[in-house]
């Protein structure tokens, strides 16, 4: 096949994490399995154009965000290229126009690393499926997945399904530490259109980068309990998607959030990512779910932000305790309402 030039434009979403991947080992393998729900309105939207250069030389790409050239997001690009040229040879026969956007504020305190890298993925994907239309779809998925992984651990979750499992479990069968697979049973309708509100807390810039926060479990005193818990979490957790049990699920989801924290906490250096109003915001939640007996529990990434998570037929309640109650806590009184998704889609 020669093709000389074209593009594509793909959407990736965001997940949110059910049980947390945290610790890592060498390529991207995670320490212990996770699991996430899809995002259906934080996303990263790409366009990759390409065209065949005369002679092959070294990687060749103009990046722009939100239209404009954006120099400081080319490192990370580059290093997507260097992790991914072994399994994507044409990456240095073709210059690249990468041009992407975020369907949600630039400076949120939502990482956009799971989005953009699997954007990046399912992109060259597209490419690669072109030089070998015979691919499956599975192929395609699994190879995105895999990709997306060297570029952000949780980016190979943005791929495909509502709900991906990444990382080898006793109980998942298929489930790859090197890609993320949607979770294997049908999901009980409790979790149908699943919301997640996204309370923001602090907007600013991380505090810890994922990269140190990973390589704080090396070493960590609590490390081996944590990656059994974790795998005991999701063996639970991977009855009670299918059950349908809400309490159940919040014990879950709320003990991997302070779990996650209290990891960063017991490491050296040690770090306290909860704000103020993020604890003020999770003891609202508490006082609420315990006056009205309506199922609806928080989760956290490593930053200060909450994520609401709750079923859809309470979601007139739960936005009006929102909007009353909590709306005061968040930055500039700013939120974002998403629920579960699809995963990735071609333009
Ligand atoms: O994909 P990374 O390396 O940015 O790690 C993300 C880790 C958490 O968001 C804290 C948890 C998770 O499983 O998504």
């Amino acid at each position: 096949q020669t093709i000389k030039n074209g593009s594509f434009t793909w959407s990736a979403p965001s997940n949110i994490a059910l049980v947390k991947y945290w610790g890592k080992k060498e390529n991207q393998i995670p320490a212990n399995p996770s699991v996430s729900f899809t995002l259906n309105h934080c996303k990263t939207i790409t366009t990759i154009s390409f065209l065949k250069k005369e002679n092959e030389g070294n990687f060749s790409f103009d990046l722009l965000f939100e239209g404009k050239q954006k120099e400081d997001f080319k490192p990370k690009i580059l290093k997507f290229f260097e992790r991914t040229v072994e399994y994507l040879p044409f990456l240095k026969d073709f210059h690249f126009t990468i041009d992407t956007k975020n369907t949600f504020p630039h400076s949120s305190g939502i990482a956009s690393s799971a989005s953009g890298m699997a954007a990046l993925a399912v992109n060259f994907m597209s490419i690669e499926r072109l030089l070998n239309p015979e691919m499956t779809e599975e192929y395609f998925n699994r190879k995105a997945s895999f990709l997306a992984r060297l570029g952000s651990g949780s980016a190979c979750r943005s791929i495909n399904g509502k709900v991906v499992v990444w990382g080898k479990h006793t109980e998942i069968p298929g489930g790859s530490d090197l890609f993320g697979v949607e979770f294997p049973e049908t999901i009980h309708q409790n979790f149908n259109n699943y919301q997640d509100t996204i309370l923001l807390v602090d907007k600013g810039e991380k505090q810890v980068s994922s990269t140190v926060g990973h390589d704080l479990m090396n070493g960590h005193p609590f490390a081996e309990r944590r990656f059994e818990q974790a795998h005991k979490n999701l063996s639970k957790l991977k009855t009670i998607l299918q059950n349908g049990n809400l309490d159940e699920f919040i014990t879950i989801v709320e003990s991997e959030a302070l779990t996650l924290h209290a990891m960063m906490m017991a490491s050296l250096p040690y770090f306290i990512l909860m704000k103020p109003n993020t604890l003020e915001i999770i003891n609202k939640i508490w006082k609420f779910r315990n006056d009205t007996k309506i199922a609806v529990c928080f989760t956290l990434d490593a930053g200060a932000n909450v994520h609401i998570l709750y079923p859809e037929n309470v979601s007139v309640e739960v936005l009006q305790f929102i909007q009353n109650e909590l709306v005061g806590y968040c930055e500039n009184g700013q939120y974002i309402c998403d629920s579960i998704g699809d995963g990735s889609q071609l333009i």
